[in-house]
């Protein structure tokens, strides 16, 4: 009862529901759930990300993915796109997902980025409690689904395929067709097209076999349950100079605005695994750490409770 008042109130109180952001109290990840309710981590139980640690079971049946099209030079031309949340590239038809355990064939729409700022890291998903500095995601959806929103019902309907981003020295050239086109859309609403190149040469080829895999949600509002993840173990390596690209030259602000703001730490907090069961691949390394982040959930347990006294008093 005290939940279902609460809820009310945040959802009539919400002034334009389709703004979230990552830097600011009354937008941030920790307040989706007042504007987007699936977001609510106490209403909805398989959130996305989690911490991958020592509580996984091997599968052997978890073999490599077939990736069709990524080999291949596609037609026509992708649009690189600064959405004011992430760096956003949306890919033309031709590439596919299947295999690996996921239940059907699933289109390839786009890949996006999450990323911290110059002294932090910024992955979504941590492994033993380590956050890698940033975080890549294919999305691709159930090709049974004619639009966004009837994927989103079905628990399966998305597939994403996440990518751990590591730095070295030295420049990553593949990933170069990103990066080049990257300070084309420093500001929110900019979009540059991009020419076709074999998705595969951006991926660690060698190691595809080695993932992990469970059943989660959007980790942008509306943070539908919707999501089968699939994260690979082995991560992509860039230079700390296309690092710094997305760190300090991104901005989740128009060029015109007065005020210019940095888009940093374009992240969600790790959310607990409740009950479900991560799968290793044939392949992957089962991870031995304890370490994990220190639950956040007391917080927001009061947070809700406070929210609950002023339901009841209104
Ligand atoms: C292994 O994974 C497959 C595909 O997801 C599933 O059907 C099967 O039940 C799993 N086996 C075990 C032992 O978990
Ligand atoms: C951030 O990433 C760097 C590079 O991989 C790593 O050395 C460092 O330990 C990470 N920091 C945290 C707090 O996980
Ligand atoms: C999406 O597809 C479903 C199922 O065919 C349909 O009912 C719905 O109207 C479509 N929604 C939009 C926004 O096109
Ligand atoms: C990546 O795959 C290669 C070839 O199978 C293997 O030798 C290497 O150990 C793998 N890397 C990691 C970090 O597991
Ligand atoms: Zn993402």
């Amino acid at each position: 009862m005290i939940w279902t008042a609460a809820f009310l109130v945040v959802l009539v109180s919400c002034a334009d529901p389709e703004d979230y952001c990552y830097d600011e109290p009354s937008c941030d990840p920790y307040s989706w759930g007042e504007s987007f309710p699936l977001c609510h981590p106490l209403l909805e139980l398989h959130h996305s990300p989690i911490n991958l640690d020592h509580h996984m079971i091997r599968n052997d049946s978890l073999q490599p993915l077939h990736l069709e099209g990524f080999e291949e030079v596609q037609t026509g031309h992708w649009t690189l796109e600064n959405d004011g949340h992430s760096v956003v590239l949306r890919v033309g038809s031709g590439m596919a997902v299947s295999g690996g355990g996921l239940p059907g064939t699933y289109h390839t729409v786009q890949l996006h980025f999450h990323w911290g700022g110059p002294a932090s890291n910024g992955s979504e998903h941590t492994v033993d409690g380590h956050r890698y500095p940033m975080e890549m995601h294919i999305v691709n959806m159930k090709s049974i689904h004619p639009n966004v929103s009837a994927a989103l019902d079905d628990p399966t309907g998305l597939a994403v395929l996440g990518f751990f981003i590591d730095v070295v020295y030295a420049d990553n050239l593949h990933f170069g067709h990103i990066s080049q086109k990257l300070s084309s859309v420093a500001h929110k609403g900019q979009t540059a097209k991009i020419k076709p190149f074999p998705m595969m040469s951006l991926l660690p080829k060698h190691n595809m076999s080695q993932y992990y895999r469970y059943q989660g949600s959007l980790t942008t509002p509306p943070c539908s349950q919707a999501v089968v993840w699939t994260v690979y173990e082995v991560p992509i390596y860039i230079s700390w100079s296309q690092l710094a690209q997305f760190t300090s030259q991104i901005f989740s602000t128009e060029e015109d605005a007065e005020q210019v703001t940095p888009l940093q730490n374009n992240f969600r907090h790790i959310h607990p695994s409740s009950g479900r069961t991560v799968l290793a691949s044939r392949d992957a390394t089962l991870l031995t750490g304890t370490a994990a982040p220190p639950p956040r959930s007391a917080l927001r347990l009061l947070h809700v409770v406070t929210l609950g006294g002023i339901a009841l008093r209104l």
